[in-house]
């Protein structure tokens, strides 16, 4: 029986890349270029998967194609606002993600940008380096108390579950939540949180907030003018979620009106271009899209989605089928 052909769209980690290879016919992109739309619609006529990432912008003008060969999008990564989903449908192609394997490890980057965002880390790591820490002195980068504080967190996935427990259990946060549906009793239990209707009202009671809901049309500008007016002066605002859900401009603004006292972000809009207003907020720790990045997580992601395409050619439903 002949192998699927697929094609994974960046590097992978190597013991992926190898398993890739050992058990499909797959092409590799060994100068980890991201694709454009055209070499995205050449590739979907030649390949029985695709095997992509955030980076490929899999919108309606890289799926314009009559009659695509390929059947699977297997995405590596647990968020697919990158892709056109009614279009991916429309032409028959199933789309899949690597949730739960990168839970962990996004939100120990939330918890890392919440540290640095409130104790000034990124600040003072820059005086030390440039050769301008002059010394100790009390009044010296003063930052904001994380123990105890209260944390909201928007969007109760797996993701935003492991951040409200290392809050809880590793900082005695308590815990505010803003999600669309109902979250079960013993959820909230395990972490003493408290589920609140509108996100108005999350926003207006927390001192650090925590974005983890998905991307896309659903949650774009979710957090706008209006809803960072609604937030302390000196709260924080930590997004790892995508950029999409926040309004840059707003935020910008807020920071610099000292409408909010910090940001810590992870993720942009249009990344790995960014609003250049960010980079003089004051403030405001940046970090390049870093949430699943560590070795464990890379390889763990790379395998769920080739257990993906597993499934779809031994004709079994994908675990992660989101279409
Ligand atoms: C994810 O898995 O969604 C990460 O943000 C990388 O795409």
């Amino acid at each position: 029986m002949t192998k699927p052909r697929i094609l994974l769209t960046r590097r992978w980690p190597e013991a992926v890349e190898a398993a890739a290879c050992a058990e499909f016919d797959a092409t590799l992109n060994h100068d980890d270029r991201p694709m454009d739309a055209a070499a995205f619609r050449a590739a979907l006529t030649e390949y029985d998967a695709v095997l992509p990432t955030v980076t490929d912008k899999i919108d309606a003008e890289a799926l314009s194609v009559d009659a695509p060969r390929t059947c699977i999008l297997a995405n590596y990564g647990v968020g697919f606002s990158h892709i056109d989903m009614a279009r991916a449908t429309d032409l028959g192609i199933t789309v899949t993600n690597t949730p739960d394997v990168l839970s962990a490890c996004t939100a120990d980057i939330a918890m890392t940008l919440l540290l640095m965002t409130a104790r000034r880390a990124g600040e003072g790591e820059r005086e030390v380096r440039a050769g301008e820490w002059s010394g100790w002195r009390p009044t010296h980068l003063v930052g904001k108390k994380v123990t105890g504080a209260v944390l909201g967190i928007v969007g109760f996935g797996r993701i935003g579950q492991d951040m409200a427990r290392r809050a809880r259990h590793g900082f005695g946060m308590e815990i505010r939540v803003f999600n669309r549906s109902a979250v079960p009793e013993a959820q909230l239990a395990e972490v003493g949180a408290r589920q609140v209707a509108e996100l108005s009202t999350l926003l207006a009671e927390c001192d650090f907030v925590s974005l983890h809901c998905p991307g896309g049309a659903a949650n774009a500008g979710l957090i706008g003018v209006a809803e960072l007016a609604s937030m302390r002066d000196d709260a924080i605002l930590i997004n790892t979620a995508r950029g999409e859900v926040v309004d840059d401009a707003a935020l910008i603004d807020a920071l610099n009106g000292g409408v909010i006292g910090g940001a810590g972000l992870d993720v942009f809009t249009g990344e790995p271009a960014i609003d250049p207003g960010y980079l003089s907020a004051p403030n405001t720790v940046l970090l390049p899209h870093l949430g699943s990045a560590t070795a464990a997580t890379r390889e763990e992601m790379g395998h769920r989605a080739l257990a993906n395409v597993r499934a779809f050619f031994a004709g079994d439903t994908p675990p992660d089928q989101v279409t």
